[in-house]
């Protein structure tokens, strides 16, 4: 009899702490801001449908921060809110929509590192030049509001527009850095990129001229051999590779990956960056230390130090062992032709993704 009631208290205070358990656990799946959420619910919100473009890998969309249209509308507005770092700078004054995203000069705060397009990130695990964030867009978001931004949060939260916004889209009542993130991730992946002219082209629903065709079979061949790393048709592998592009590491920038590791194996690697609207950008490189797709392409023709120890094996085929690619002037012309139809003016000029 006796302890028959025990194991009824023991069962009470196992459901009484499961219950508290599970209260906790919504409370964090809403945001949760360690501080209570009194008065927040979330209201019933617009669903955005994530259509993944055809041909290209299906995207991971983490569950834990369902797309809406409400939440994707906050992000926008953080992301152009300079209110959200303490020098009078918002994401926009690097990254700008009519280059893709991307920025027009190196950056003194990322050390000479120079600002790589905002495209196509749902498709990343791996972020940065030297690979140094991986994991979800809501972790990389995270590390700009605190890292580079160093957000003021109280004054952040002293702003009704977006206290009202995160109480109703997230159910928090004191907004955290975390919160921020995971509009701001929202924003991130819905930018993307599959109108181009080598999008419509890989659909059957448009041509390449022959000059631009002869660029694509360069790339999509041993005769260029871009697009082992440069993929189809993301255009980046998302992984970490070294092209060749110094032989001396001057700058701990230069060091890349090694940056990460530590490992002499990563040397030189840089995550292989996406070509999206490449033709729009006015620097190329880590560094940024070319000006023109002819620089990069003759770089890629006759200036690739393939002596050093954690080349890519892509770089030192046997055909390249001999000068380089050996590509006439009218195939580097070509090759480029074919690179500006990587440019996608839906994308540039979407008023979904304008201030
Ligand atoms: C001062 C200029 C500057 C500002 C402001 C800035 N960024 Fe960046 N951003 C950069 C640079 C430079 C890098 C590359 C840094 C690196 O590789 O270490 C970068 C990298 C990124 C990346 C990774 C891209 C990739 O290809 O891996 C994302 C995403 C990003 N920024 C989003 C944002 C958002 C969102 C904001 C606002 C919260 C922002 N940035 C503000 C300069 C800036
Ligand atoms: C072994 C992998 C690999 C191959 C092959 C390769 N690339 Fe790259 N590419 C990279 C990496 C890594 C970088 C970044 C290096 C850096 O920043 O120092 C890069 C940078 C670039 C850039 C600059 C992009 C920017 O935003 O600054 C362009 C343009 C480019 N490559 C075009 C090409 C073309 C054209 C070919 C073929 C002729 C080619 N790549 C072959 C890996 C590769």
């Amino acid at each position: 009899m006796k302890s028959a009631r025990k194991k009824s208290y023991l069962l009470i205070l196992l459901a009484t702490i499961g219950i508290v358990v599970s209260c906790k656990k919504t409370n964090t799946n809403n945001g949760g801001d360690g501080g209570g959420n009194s008065g927040c619910s979330v209201v019933e919100m617009k669903p955005y449908v994530w259509t993944n473009p055809s041909r290209f890998p299906l995207a991971t969309i983490p569950s834990d921060n369902q797309f809406t249209e409400e939440r994707i509308a906050l992000g926008k507005q953080l992301y152009y809110d300079a209110r959200l770092s303490n020098n009078g700078e918002s994401c926009n004054s690097c990254h700008k929509q009519n280059m893709g995203f991307a920025g027009d000069s190196v950056s003194t705060f990322d050390n000479g590192l120079s600002k790589p397009p905002l495209v196509n990130l749902a498709w990343y695990n791996i972020f940065m030049w030297t690979g140094r964030l991986q994991g979800t867009l809501e972790d990389v978001m995270y590390a700009e509001v605190t890292k580079r931004f160093n957000t003021d949060i109280g004054k952040i939260n002293a702003i009704q527009d977006y206290r009202d916004k995160f109480c109703k889209y997230y159910g928090v009542s004191n907004i955290t850095a975390q919160d921020l993130a995971k509009p701001l991730a929202q924003f991130m992946r819905v930018l993307t990129s599959s109108n181009s002219k080598y999008d419509k082209f890989v659909r059957g629903e448009g041509g390449l001229t022959d000059y631009e065709m002869k660029g694509y079979d360069i790339f999509f061949s041993e005769k260029g051999d871009c697009f082992h790393c440069h993929a189809a048709v993301v255009l980046t592998d998302d992984m970490m590779h070294n092209n060749g592009i110094d032989s001396v590491y001057a700058k701990d920038i230069d060091k890349g990956y090694y940056n990460v590791t530590h490992s002499e194996y990563d040397l030189g690697k840089f995550k292989t960056p996406n070509l999206r609207n490449v033709a729009l950008r006015t620097e190329f490189m880590h560094d940024g230390r070319f000006k023109t797709l002819m620089d990069v392409v003759n770089f890629y023709d006759h200036g690739v130090h393939i002596h050093v120890p954690s080349i890519d094996p892509i770089m030192t085929k046997p055909a390249k062992l001999n000068g380089g690619l050996h590509l006439s002037e009218e195939e580097k012309a070509e090759l480029i032709a074919f690179l500006n139809t990587f440019t996608d003016t839906t994308m540039t000029n979407n008023p979904y993704f304008k201030q």
